[in-house]
């Protein structure tokens, strides 16, 4: 599918005050009659299109290179509009969207039929989230539909947390980009299947699993430490490569100055992904230096990774170094990107 031009709306400024800028109706108004629309959302970019309609979700689908195994997130403006979506609501569920909706947490739960197949790739159960953005929701409420949003990215690419990223991926293959600056957790939501006896973490993202065990309880929340199973289930999406830049990535453990003096003398040219506390340590041998932000800051670290990753991408190094991070809190979801990043498969 290509379009002769994909429009730009531009809504940074806009705080949520009334009216609602034109840019949002128009915007809602493509996805109402059946069109894609790029949009800001507190974790990433999403690429948005009325969940109820196949047509739909296809373009979806087509825009991205998507594998058509790989289901959709359903985003909702209000509360109650997961109620048409899902057959049942499971009291986990219940629980953990009042605890963290809006926000950065997707609850699998039993699909209903209202929902297209496209979205679900044929699965019985259907990801829901309510974002916590002002445009993302603006957008949803003035669609008058659930929207099935991906991240705006080329399938394989990283996740787009701002406008540009989106442009640069998807230019001439979409409606339109509503452009409202950067997003802010930089990762995507946490996916959760409520569907069994425990809650399970498909894919780690913004809301930690302590915040989840906090609010659920040990026995409640599946812990890969307590289980029989030594892998913990994961999302469908997650077993294709993913977020790797052109170049190799290697996740280095500890000092890399002993494996970049190496590359050097044989003439490689390297790329540093690492903190800004490293930079002196590392800058002079390293032919580019990506600072992540401070040691300190976690969640600064995620909020850059992926705009860190496309920058790599962009240098034209033969290997990428990149510091690996403690997996607790926000850094379980960090890692897992950048081993998804570092991995050939
Ligand atoms: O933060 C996010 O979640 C962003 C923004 C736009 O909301 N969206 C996003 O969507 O990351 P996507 O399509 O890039 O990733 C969705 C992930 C995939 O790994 C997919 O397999 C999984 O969620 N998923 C969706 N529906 C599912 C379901 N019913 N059961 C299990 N996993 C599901
Ligand atoms: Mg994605």
């Amino acid at each position: 599918m290509s379009y002769k031009q994909t429009n730009l709306w531009n809504v940074d400024n806009w705080k949520g005050e009334q009216p609602l800028p034109p840019e949002v109706k128009e915007a809602g108004l493509c996805i109402k009659n059946g069109e894609t629309v790029a949009f800001p959302t507190e974790t990433v970019y999403g690429l948005g299109a009325n969940a109820l309609s196949d047509a739909a979700v296809d373009k979806i689908y087509q825009a991205k290179g998507r594998p058509g195994d790989n289901p959709l997130i359903v985003h909702i403006g209000k509360k109650e509009q997961w109620n048409d979506l899902c057959s049942s609501i499971p009291s986990m569920a219940e629980t953990l969207a009042e605890a963290f909706w809006p926000g950065p947490l997707t609850l699998v739960v039993p699909r209903s039929s209202t929902v297209s197949d496209k979205v679900t790739a044929g699965l019985s159960t259907v990801g829901v989230r309510m974002p916590d953005h002002i445009v993302a929701r603006a957008l949803i409420n003035t669609a008058g539909v659930p929207v099935a949003a991906p991240s705006a990215n080329r399938s394989g690419r990283p996740s787009p947390t701002k406008a540009e990223h989106v442009h640069y991926d998807l230019n001439g293959r979409i409606a339109g980009i509503l452009q409202g600056g950067e997003a802010g957790y930089g990762l995507e939501s946490t996916v959760v299947d409520c569907t069994g006896g425990q809650a399970v973490i498909l894919r780690p993202g913004g809301v930690t699993l302590e915040q989840i065990t906090e609010v659920l309880g040990d026995d409640l929340v599946f812990q890969k430490e307590h289980s029989e199973k030594r892998e913990a289930p994961k999302a469908p999406g997650m077993k294709y490569r993913h977020y790797a830049p052109s170049s190799p990535l290697v996740l280095m453990e500890g000092d890399m100055h002993g494996r970049l003096i190496e590359e050097k003398k044989q003439g490689s040219k390297v790329g540093v992904m690492a903190v800004e506390e490293n930079k002196p340590a590392y800058q002079h041998e390293a032919d580019v230096f990506i600072s992540l932000g401070s040691r300190h800051d976690l969640r600064e670290i995620a909020s850059r990774l992926y705009d860190s990753l496309r920058t790599a991408d962009q240098s034209q190094v033969d290997m990428i170094f990149c510091e690996t991070f403690p997996e607790t809190e926000i850094g379980a979801a960090i890692m897992n990107r950048l081993r998804k990043a570092a991995s050939s498969s």
